[in-house]
């Protein structure tokens, strides 16, 4: 396993998305379980979480408590492992996610995600979404309370923009690490945020990082409109004789070293596989090749 910088610590250059394990097509417990030890057992030291990864309608923090329960049932060592959370968004009966960005529900949510997690403090602790009903920065006020009362250890921020993180950088100084928003090669307009992240020694966590891969698009037996748009994938992928989505997080990992992706996975198979992309090291030729397949700009490599 390769490993990146996030704040001043030290995680795996891929991490693991568990929210596939608490949200509508779950696995059972057995399997959900597998699934996280899968990741530690290939070198994984980024869970991201969320107090809203459960069925709608359901009490928050199904996945966290799941996250947890992994870590006490590991076998191995935990103590390398930082769990992300993030707070300020739910999922009421009928399964829209909302947002709440106020600070009196922030620092309550960080709080019951706290105990949840069982642990002394929360490693990386994510406003989830900006709440337009909130000001931005009362928001991120909170998040500096939370790391002012030890109950955070650092603090991230997820579906922002440019302003957004120079702002909240404003408040909390280096004690923001991270900005975790969507980022696949089908969908890249984040790459002024990435950019700025790189600029700014902030880790980049692309959510969704295969989202534009669906492994139907990937898998499927025709030649759907997917495979033939990252038709370079999937030859990097044959030639390399690895899987489509291993050759899309590397292309990931290729573009800063800012970037940390974190695949979501609901078998110990799939996160295997994409952890192995940490290690495949593409070269300048076959970045080139998905950059342009991707339609992505050049300069953000500027930054690398
Ligand atoms: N901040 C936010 O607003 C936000 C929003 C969405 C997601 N997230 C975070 O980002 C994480 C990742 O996003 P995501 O789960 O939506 O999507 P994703 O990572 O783009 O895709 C996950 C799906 O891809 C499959 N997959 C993963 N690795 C694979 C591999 N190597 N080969 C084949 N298939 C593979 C998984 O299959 P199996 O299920 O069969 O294992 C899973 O169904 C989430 O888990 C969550 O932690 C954050």
């Amino acid at each position: 396993m390769r490993y990146r910088a996030l704040g001043g610590l030290r995680v795996s250059a891929v991490g693991l998305g568990a929210m596939p394990l608490s949200i509508e097509g779950r696995p059972d417990e057995d399997r959900a379980l597998a699934t996280v030890h899968a990741a530690l057992d290939a070198g994984v030291t980024l869970l991201d979480t969320a107090d809203s990864y459960h069925l709608p309608g359901a009490e928050p923090g199904h996945n966290e408590c799941l996250v947890a329960r992994a870590l006490a049932s590991y076998g191995g060592d935990t103590s390398g492992v930082l769990v992300a959370t993030k707070g300020g968004r739910g999922r009421p009966a009928g399964g829209d996610w909302t947002v709440n960005g106020s600070p009196r529900h922030l620092k309550a949510a960080a709080e019951a995600s706290h105990k949840r997690l069982g642990v002394e403090a929360i490693g990386l602790y994510q406003l989830h979404k900006p709440d337009p009903a909130v000001p931005f920065e009362e928001s991120v006020g909170a998040l500096r309370e939370l790391l002012d009362a030890g109950t955070i250890r650092l603090a991230g921020l997820s579906n922002v923009d440019a302003d957004q993180i120079r702002g909240a950088r404003g408040i909390l100084g280096d004690r923001l690490v991270s900005v975790q928003n969507r980022y696949s090669p089908a969908v890249r307009d984040s790459e002024p945020e990435l950019r700025l992240c790189a600029e700014l020694g902030l880790a980049f966590l692309p959510w969704s990082p295969l989202g534009g891969l669906a492994r139907s698009a990937l898998d499927g037996p025709s030649r759907t409109e997917g495979e033939q748009r990252f038709a370079a994938f999937h030859t990097v992928a044959a030639e390399r004789g690895v899987s489509p989505q291993r050759v899309a997080l590397a292309w990931l990992l290729s573009r800063s070293p800012a970037v940390v992706p974190i695949p979501g996975a609901s078998r110990p198979e799939t996160i295997r596989d994409s952890a192995a992309a940490a290690d495949l090291l593409l070269t300048p030729e076959e970045r080139t090749r998905l950059d342009v397949a991707a339609g992505a700009a050049q300069d953000v490599r500027a930054h690398g």
